[in-house]
């Protein structure tokens, strides 16, 4: 018989219809048997009065057991007792498609280690099951408005014969007779697109970072969206579009999955207002200052401490989630950044924070051959190896800028989630490698 998902049921009530799923709960009484049945739509009451010998039905549920795949076949039949959507199943058939063995590895206490260990199993809770189907949302919401305004998406190698970008955070891999990197950001592929003629490009792909962090936001591959656009006017251009982009995906979000969000996570997703406030960061530092952070009045960029702080100050002064941190200065952001006309020191670049964490650096980029040269060689870096890159801004490269959005931390924020841990599908970091 053909399957229904158990979230249709209640359109079936007093017809025979067949659930596949797993076994969620056995109660098994003296003279009653509740079996709850779960599949990725949700979960129903089987109910089974036990009939004694040559009752199969009840021969296989005290066989069965907990989270083994089973096909049940039976009839709808309403009962307002019942919490699951006051309906049951009365079962004709129960046919075990696979037995779980017994014990269960993980179950509701297990920590998070252990259950990233059986990271299949821990899906099969609903919530787990809701991160992956709001990434989805989020990365369609994320296409469509690229689309609606003119990008095309790209796929960028991964495979690197040089680690240009910085060097540090790079991981090496054997290539034949040779060492290949892994992308630690598509920077400079999606700006040869745009010296390509591109417009705009976007990529939603895997990022890879060497870093040996512990930390709940920190991943060694993870899944980065990542945008660039030509002819600008200058940065605000591409921070009003992924101000956009974000209010786009939220609303989205919002209208597709938030009462699941609201129920399995206890999160109500709100819909930032435009623009995002935008502060300097010598605004910022001030702003901080006033509160004690950096007593020592040294800093020129936020730590982590800073960085919430920031965020606290600016929901409390605009009611607001978001913030663009703009001017960072030029020592601690990389060559290719652009230079403010009027302040050399001053880059035309950005980190936007949503709830006190960093999800996006941006900028606009520095398109001129010799003066990106010559900040490449300020920076002690060495041309040659950059050589293939700076190539790009010899024949009439226009003047353009993007952004790399970190999208497991942002659905770790949108859910409220301990950590990038839970919002990717198999996390990856410095001790995990498994499964
Ligand atoms: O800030 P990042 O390092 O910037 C770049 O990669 C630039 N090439 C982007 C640009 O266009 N200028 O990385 C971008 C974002 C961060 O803001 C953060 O959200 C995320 O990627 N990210 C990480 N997410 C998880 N684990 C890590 N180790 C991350 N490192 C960065
Ligand atoms: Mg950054």
């Amino acid at each position: 018989m053909a399957r229904t998902l158990i979230r249709d049921l209640s359109s079936h009530l007093d017809e025979t219809v067949t659930v596949y799923g797993w076994i969620n709960t056995l109660r098994l009484q003296r003279r009653m048997q509740f079996v709850l049945v779960r599949d990725h739509t949700g979960m129903v009451q089987v109910t089974h009065p036990r009939g004694g010998e040559e009752d199969w039905i009840e021969a296989a549920f005290e066989e069965v057991t907990l989270e083994s795949a089973v096909k049940i076949t039976g009839k709808v039949v309403a009962n307002p007792v019942v919490k699951l959507g006051g309906l049951e199943i009365l079962p004709e058939s129960v046919e075990i498609v696979a037995q779980a063995e017994t014990g269960l590895p993980i179950d509701e206490h297990t920590g998070l280690d252990q259950r990233l260990d059986w990271r299949f199993l821990d899906l099969r809770r609903p919530s787990q099951h809701l991160v992956f189907d709001v990434q989805t949302t989020i990365e369609q919401a994320m296409r469509q408005i690229a689309d609606d305004e003119g990008f095309t998406e790209l796929h960028t190698p991964k495979l690197m014969g040089t680690a240009s970008e910085s060097g540090a955070e790079v991981f090496k891999v054997g290539y034949f007779d040779r060492t290949a990197y892994l992308a630690q950001s598509p920077q400079f592929y999606k700006q040869m697109a745009i010296a390509g003629g591109i417009d705009r490009v976007f990529e939603i792909g895997p990022v890879f970072r060497a870093e040996p962090s512990f930390t709940s936001r920190h991943a060694t591959e993870f899944t980065g969206v990542d945008v660039e656009i030509a002819w600008i006017d200058s940065v605000e251009d591409v921070m009003a579009f992924e101000e956009r982009m974000l209010q786009r995906v939220l609303a989205t979000v919002r209208a597709e999955r938030g009462e699941q969000i609201a129920e399995l996570f206890g999160v109500d997703v709100t819909v930032p207002t435009l623009p995002f406030p935008r502060v300097t960061m010598a605004e910022a530092l001030t702003k901080l200052r006033a509160t004690g952070w950096d007593p020592a009045g040294e800093a020129v960029d936020l730590d982590p401490e800073g960085e919430r702080t920031l965020s606290a100050l600016i929901a409390e002064e605009y009611g607001h989630e978001f913030v663009f941190i703009t001017d960072f200065p030029a020592e601690v952001r990389p060559f290719y950044h652009h230079r403010r006309a009027d302040s050399a020191d001053t880059t035309s670049s950005f980190d936007l924070l949503w709830k006190g964490v960093e999800i996006t650096t941006g900028a606009q980029r520095e398109h001129r051959y010799d003066v990106l040269s010559a900040q490449a060689l300020e920076k002690g870096m060495e041309l040659a190896p950059l050589a293939q890159y700076l190539d790009c801004f010899r024949y009439g490269t226009p003047p353009h800028g993007g952004f790399g959005l970190g999208l497991s931390r942002v659905i770790m924020l949108l859910l409220g989630l301990p950590s990038i841990r839970e919002a990717t599908f198999l996390f990856r970091g410095p001790n995990r490698l498994e499964p």
